[in-house]
């Protein structure tokens, strides 16, 4: 697997294919994904927005593609929303590449880059407690639950239950074999 920053011009195509082709797995725990099927038009502006706002360090939203990058497989991002030290975890893959490990995969990569290469001290992931299979995600990682937020997260008229996940700087780190590249696509290699 490889992942790097989204490119607005050459993956918006790649990107609203997969899109498309998961929405109804998407939905139930995305919120933007609630407001798609969106327009190619606009999958470029997000694209953009991506782009600008990885670099300005806002944040870090990484595609994730098949070795030769012709096939999107999902979306990784790390959102410094989270308060001095940490980041938050975020992902989703593709409806037909699920439970082929990519979400573990990736997942590690991007853990372990927040904490070698960014220098953080804690990765959280927020996951509704019905989300069985991210949790198991977050699970084989070693990631480990802290505490419900109870009605914390808006969803329609709801306020639904959210989980907190954590991994400290002094946790082991789970292996990846996940390439990364950095927003000019150069090979960055966030292993020791
Ligand atoms: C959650 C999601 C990212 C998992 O992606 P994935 O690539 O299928 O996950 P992996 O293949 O890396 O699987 C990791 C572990 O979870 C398990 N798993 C994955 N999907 C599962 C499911 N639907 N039910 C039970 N276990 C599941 C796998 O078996 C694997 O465990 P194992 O190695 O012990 O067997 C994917 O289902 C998805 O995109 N869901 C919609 C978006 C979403 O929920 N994002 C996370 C929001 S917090």
């Amino acid at each position: 697997m490889v992942l790097r920053p989204w490119n607005e011009r050459s993956d918006a195509e790649a990107l609203h294919d997969a899109v498309l082709e998961s929405l109804d797995t998407l939905r139930p725990w995305l919120p933007w994904a609630e407001a798609e099927p969106g327009s190619l038009r606009s999958r470029r502006r997000t694209l953009r927005t991506f782009a600008e706002t990885f670099a300005r360090d806002e944040d870090y939203i990484y595609g994730a593609f098949t070795p030769d990058e012709s096939r999107v497989l999902g979306g990784f991002g790390l959102h410094p929303r989270v308060g001095p030290g940490g980041i938050e975890l975020g992902y989703w893959v593709r409806a037909s590449e699920t439970r082929r490990g990519y979400a573990a995969e990736g997942a590690a990569a991007l853990i372990t880059a927040a904490i070698r290469l960014m220098g953080l001290d804690r990765i959280e992931v927020r996951i509704e407690p019905r989300n069985v299979a991210s949790q198991r995600v977050v699970a084989k990682l070693g990631l480990v639950k802290e505490a419900t937020l109870r009605r914390r997260f808006p969803r329609g008229k709801e306020l639904r239950d959210m989980d907190l996940y954590t991994v400290f700087r002094e946790d082991p780190l789970p292996e990846t074999s996940a390439r990364f590249l950095d927003p000019a696509g150069r090979e960055i290699s966030p292993q020791p």
